[in-house]
């Protein structure tokens, strides 16, 4: 009998929270007048809350006990990106004027395999999910092209899950480094993937069952592009039409980031194109 390993907001969890222990080396710079002035807001933001709904102690320490679980389910990686991030994306953007970005999420994993401009994704034999070609040119915000671009690439396969925080899902599944060729161009052999859905399991979870929200995020592809002499950006591209495209539980659809795929000119399945362009470092 084969034994079916089933996803849990725990494991998952607690990857994704490891994954950002690793990652987050660097802390920001201590400066009390800042910090003063953003946890003092905060908490009076919070404070607000209290007075207009009059909280009673039983929701106060059901606050409480939820935000305990959020910790011990390892969630904080996953609540925080899909319900700040964000205003956060939104903040350090806004001056850009290359290619849109999006949030990163908790699924990004540094050091995937490396591809010259063209190449298939690490998939399973029997890969779910419509064969996608995605491809198109990195360029400046001045329209020059830039060779040896870098383009990362990652994404859930067609259960809605990412390999190294779903369980059975080999190592490097669906994730893929690539450069840009002279012409700063490039072309990933995928699969179109399918809508994410928060764990059902973990706090997370509980809080968006128990408030009466939906789970989901719109099928998506993740991307960060960068190049010399550029600012890297971190993007997300969805599908024109999926499902959740209008309701993201995440609120990091833009209409600049949707594509519209057409049949492939060659082989199975859909390609499209999309151009990133980078702003100047
Ligand atoms: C979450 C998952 C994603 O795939 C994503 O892109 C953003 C956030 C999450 O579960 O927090
Ligand atoms: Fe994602």
């Amino acid at each position: 009998m084969t034994e079916v390993v089933s996803p849990t907001a725990a494991a998952s969890g607690a990857s994704a929270t490891e994954r950002f222990q690793e990652r987050a080396k660097s802390s920001a710079a201590s400066d009390a007048a800042r910090l003063d002035a953003i946890a003092t807001d905060a908490l009076a933001a919070l404070h607000e809350v209290i007075r207009k709904h009059q909280l009673t102690y039983d929701e106060y320490n059901a606050f409480k006990a939820w935000l305990i679980r959020v910790g011990e389910d390892g969630e904080w990686p996953l609540f925080l990106d899909v319900f700040i991030e964000h205003e956060v994306e939104k903040v350090a953007n806004a001056s850009r004027e290359g290619t849109a970005g999006s949030i990163e999420g908790p699924y990004y994993v540094e050091g995937a395999p490396e591809f010259g401009a063209e190449g298939t994704l690490p998939m399973r034999d029997g890969e779910g999910g419509q064969p996608l070609r995605f491809f198109g040119q990195a360029r400046s915000v001045s329209g020059e092209p830039l060779a040896g671009a870098v383009v990362d690439f990652w994404q859930a396969d067609d259960d809605g899950l990412y390999s190294q925080f779903a369980p059975g899902i080999p190592e490097w599944n669906l994730r893929g480094r690539f450069t840009t060729d002279a012409e700063g161009n490039f072309s990933i052999h995928t699969i179109h993937p399918a809508p994410y859905q928060i764990p059902t399991d973990g706090a997370t979870g509980a809080l968006i069952a128990a408030a009466g929200w939906h789970a989901w995020r719109p099928a998506h592809l993740h991307i960060k592009v960068s190049a010399p002499g550029h600012q890297l950006i971190t993007t997300q591209l969805y599908f024109d039409g999926g499902e959740h495209v209008g309701d993201d539980i995440a609120t990091a659809v833009k209409d600049a980031l949707i594509l519209a795929p057409t049949a492939a000119s060659s082989g199975a399945g859909e390609e499209v194109r999309y151009d990133f362009v980078l702003d100047p470092a």
